[in-house]
């Protein structure tokens, strides 16, 4: 298929207004067609765009820009280098560049896992053109195939494009997606700038958000999966269009490509993780559950809150302060109505609760830490030079005389510096640490939560900002870019959609709408913003996580909401500002299920909905389904009522049976994060991960697997008092109030799911889960003994593993971390049932007993005096173990084993 009505066309207008006029004068075909069907571009460019062979030497490919049409952005390179190479043996990499241009200052540990599968990059033309395409070996498929043309490569503007093997593609981010498969029946172009943005859940919708994560993985239509990762930093965008057929596009660096063969989903996720980065290891606590809201009105309103979720029995492990906290929104700094902050933190630590609490990058430029920043040469974004320097804010701010920091707006008073954490002389980064340092000995803190950090600015280049008309910003001017159009940074020739989406919208007119000029500089004139300006987060939750380990001493946890790839080894992460809507409620369901393919498995929504007035139903459902969320928070904005569990009593009642069920198999979410961290793995993971041969589940964005071993069914439309699922080919039993224990048939199926119920939730035959009693936090959860579901498969058998250890030591390596591992091994046969326990690794940690072993599927009435445990004979507590001839569950206390 070649470019055409019928085949895949590479847009050549899309900024938001033109005509064919402009079209033409491009030199591109201008062909409306009806928007409606494909949302195909009327405007797009010949065939032929690109460059075609000079030469080769061994794997590195000389370019020249053929005789086609150009690049309306700037005059292509006329040479360009292809390089190929493999890393490891299987994960290969294909880069596109010119020696010298900006590469990402980012430090991937680039290691690999062994797999047999291998991939080969091969190399065509026709006339002029040159194309190249990834074939998997085993199966001889073109997993990328760039025949489309469409290559350009200029200063500011680099595009790429590829046909598709398959339509089942899923990632790129971050966006907010409404299926968890992309969509090729029509031309969609997702932007890629870390942006305050919150997410519009509506239909098609394309925004970009706070990260950016060029990477997605594609299902082939024989099950094989690949995945893709384009390293660049820029601003960016991709369409996914019919084809199929991805159009990449970025404004800056290279085109840095590595290709995963898999071949199946959970091995590209480990090539890719092993690649970038593992996962961080959070602390155990901070796999509880989490009191959050913006806007209380002091400390009394927190003790209130957290007092009434805890007298409703509801689990709470975390309570978290926004910027209410703060004196006047100023970072390490407590506002007077949180006077006794201190006190009650200790107070919560006696009860064995955390304290998480926000800090914001903007840092005021007229008090002490400001000051003492500067007096140990920390640096700040700045601008280029010192003309660009806005003299009559400045003269404001004598802390900032003579330097050329770029001045701010955010939440504090007055004008904001933002550090910068690419400072190579770790200046900055020891500033920050201190400050933190500083801070936790007047507040103890347990973790961190970094906000605003894409980086955020309010106002930039707006003439009336709303949020300067009160008081609270007396003397702020906003910050205005120079967008004079001699500016190649805040207004380059291609602005991306993060620009052209908005169609003109003031707030996001720009690249620099809400963040800093593009023009600023990082590390001495070093960096350009314009490059670097995605890093942001990423930069700030390396050193961040780096500092609350040095404070504090232990592993702890940050949360970010800006990311990039990598960021998962440092931080997790919240889906942002979503709103209180049953919409939001479903695409934060698939926005987890993205992060763990993005490497960032601590991850979760704001539970019951940010912006916006939340109800009683849509909190209950999304407190349910919250539940099974790494990251689990209850958020709220200024302004709205207070939506925590205790406000509603059904709310109350449903919340603390789901955080009980949360807490019992804590030990099982535990492990999947430890193995998630030691082998690259993911915790919520999209069902075809361990289905990846049945068809039906590559679309199944509202279920997911918790791990390997329980499928997840949420709830998520008003007034549903049933629910439709999926359940693939297999043996399951339910979890929940429906036929607790029994099996359940494979198919689509409908349960019922009145509120009064947990949400829909499965264990698959062949598992044995690893869980504990639960009580009401966390840490004490911890000290209770020990509980084993046994879930038998087919065959009578299940297995299963924990991983313990004390819940907070620092990870510095899994070779030298104290830790525990027991393997479970469950046979059943005619002439009896058989558990082994293994440790295969001994930790110092003590172990809880294990005093409860409940067996689905045990044929018949067992003998209840005793069983050998690996040898030796244990006791059973024959008063409270159970067997059900009808149910087939086999109930086993036991007496400390
Ligand atoms: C924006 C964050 O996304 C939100 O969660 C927070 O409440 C506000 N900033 C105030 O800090």
């Amino acid at each position: 298929v070649k470019p055409g009505i019928a085949g895949p066309r590479i847009d050549c207008l899309p900024e938001p207004s033109g005509n064919q006029t402009v079209c033409e004068s491009r030199g591109c075909i201008w062909n409306p067609v009806d928007n409606d069907i494909d949302g195909a571009p009327w405007c797009y460019f010949k065939d032929g765009v690109g460059y075609n062979l000079a030469s080769q030497i061994g794997s590195t490919y000389n370019l020249r820009k053929n005789n086609g049409p150009r690049n309306p952005w700037g005059a292509e390179f006329e040479n360009i280098q292809l390089r190929t190479s493999t890393i490891g043996a299987s994960v290969l990499n294909v880069k596109i560049g010119i020696d010298g241009r900006y590469e990402p200052p980012v430090d991937f540990p680039r290691e690999t896992i062994s797999t047999p599968e291998t991939l080969s990059f091969t190399t065509a033309s026709s006339d002029d053109l040159f194309w190249f395409s990834v074939i998997r070996n085993s199966s001889n498929r073109k997993i990328f195939d760039t025949s489309l043309g469409g290559l350009i490569f200029s200063d500011q503007f680099l595009q790429l494009s590829t046909y598709l093997p398959s339509e089942n593609v899923y990632g790129w981010g971050e966006n907010a997606h409404q299926s968890l498969k992309h969509n090729f029946s029509r031309y969609l172009t997702w932007g890629m700038l870390a942006r305050d943005q919150p997410p519009n859940s509506g239909n098609l919708d394309t925004m970009n958000l706070y990260g950016v994560h060029p990477f997605y993985m594609c299902l082939e239509p024989d099950g094989n999966a690949h995945g893709v990762f384009i390293f660049n930093s820029n601003p960016q965008e991709v369409t996914t269009a019919p084809g199929p057929s991805l159009i990449y596009r970025t404004i800056g660096g290279n085109l840095d490509i590595y290709f995963f063969p898999g071949p199946t989903p959970a091995l590209v996720t480990q090539q890719y993780l092993a690649f970038i980065g593992k996962p961080f290891l959070p602390a155990y606590w901070a796999l509880g559950y989490q009191l959050s809201r913006y806007g209380y009105n002091g400390l009394d309103e927190m003790k209130q809150r957290v007092g009434a979720v805890r007298d409703a029995g509801i689990p709470l492990d975390i309570a978290v302060a926004d910027i209410d906290y703060m004196n006047r929104y100023k970072d390490f700094s407590t506002n007077d109505n949180w006077s006794g902050f201190e006190d009650y933190v200790k107070q919560m630590h006696g009860w064995n609760m955390k304290m998480i609490p926000i800090f914001d990058p903007a840092v005021e430029a007229d008090y002490l830490p400001f000051q003492r920043a500067m007096s140990m040469g920390a640096k700040f974004i700045e601008w280029d030079d010192y003309s660009q320097v806005q003299q009559d804010i400045q003269k404001l701010y004598p802390m900032a005389k003579d330097t050329k920091i770029m001045l701010g707006v955010v939440w504090p008073d007055h004008h904001v510096g933002f550090p910068d954490f690419l400072d190579s002389t770790g200046k900055t980064q020891a500033w920050w640490r201190d400050e933190l340092e500083l801070y936790h000995s007047k507040l103890t803190f347990d973790g961190i939560w970094i906000d605003m950090n894409e980086p955020a600015n309010f106002g930039t280049n707006e003439l009336h900002p709303w949020y300067f008309d009160d008081n609270d910003h007396p003397n702020d001017a906003p910050l205005f870019c120079p967008t004079n159009g001699s500016n190649q940074w805040d207004l380059p020739p291609f602005q991306t959609h993060a620009v052209y989406y908005y169609g003109g919208n003031q707030n996001n007119a720009y690249l620099s709408s809400k963040t800093l000029c593009l023009t600023g500089v990082q590390n001495n004139g070093t960096y350009r913003f314009y490059d670097v300006k995605n890093l942001y987060g990423l930069t700030e939750a390396i050193q961040t996580q780096a500092a609350l380990m040095d404070v504090t001493g232990k592993r702890g946890a940050v949360v970010s909401r800006s990311t990039f790839p990598s960021a998962g080894r440092y931080a997790g992460h919240w889906l942002g500002d979503n709103t209180a809507r049953w919409e939001d409620l479903r695409t934060s369901v698939i926005g987890a299920q993205e992060f763990n393919l993005f490497g960032i498995p601590y991850v979760g929504s704001d539970v019951c909905g940010f912006l916006g007035q939340s109800n009683e139903e849509l909190c209950l459902r999304w407190q349910q389904m919250g539940a099974f969320h790494s990251f689990f928070r209850n958020h709220n904005t200024l302004g709205e009522p207070a939506q925590d569990p205790a406000v509603w009593p059904s709310v109350a009642s449903a919340t603390k049976t789901a955080n009980l069920f949360r807490y019992q198999y804590l030990p099982y979410l535990f492990s999947l994060h430890f193995q998630a961290s030691q082998n690259g793995l993911t915790v919520v993971r999209p069902v075809f991960f361990e289905y990846p041969s049945d068809t039906e589940t590559f679309d199944l964005g509202y279920q997911f697997m918790w791990g390997p071993r329980i499928l997840v069914a949420p709830v998520l439309h008003q007034g549903a008092v049933t629910t439709n699922l999926y359940l693939p080919n297999d043996v399951w039993y339910s979890l929940f109030d429906y036929k607790y224990g029994s099996q359940i048939d494979a198919g689509y199926i409908t349960v019922p799911s009145p509120i009064t119920y947990r949400i829909p939730v499965f264990v698959r035959g062949g598992s044995a889960v690893p869980r504990q009693t639960p009580t009401t936090t966390t840490t004490m959860s911890r000290h209770n003994s020990f509980e084993l579901l046994v879930a038998p498969c087919q065959m009578g058998r299940a297995v299963g593993v924990l991983y313990w250890d004390d819940g907070q030591k620092i990870v510095d390596s899994f070779d030298t971390h104290d830790f525990h591992q027991f393997n479970f091994n469950f046979n059943s046969t005619s002439s009896g049932a058989q558990l082994t326990i293994s440790r295969t690794r001994m930790g110092t940690v003590a172990l809880p007993t294990m005093d409860i072993i409940e067996i689905f599927n045990y044929p018949s009435p067992p003998n209840f005096r005793s069983f050998t445990l690996n040898g030796s004979t244990v006791n059973i507590n024959v008063q409270s173990s159970t067997y059900s001839g009808i149910t087939k569950i086999l109930y086993i206390s036991t007496k400390n084993l």
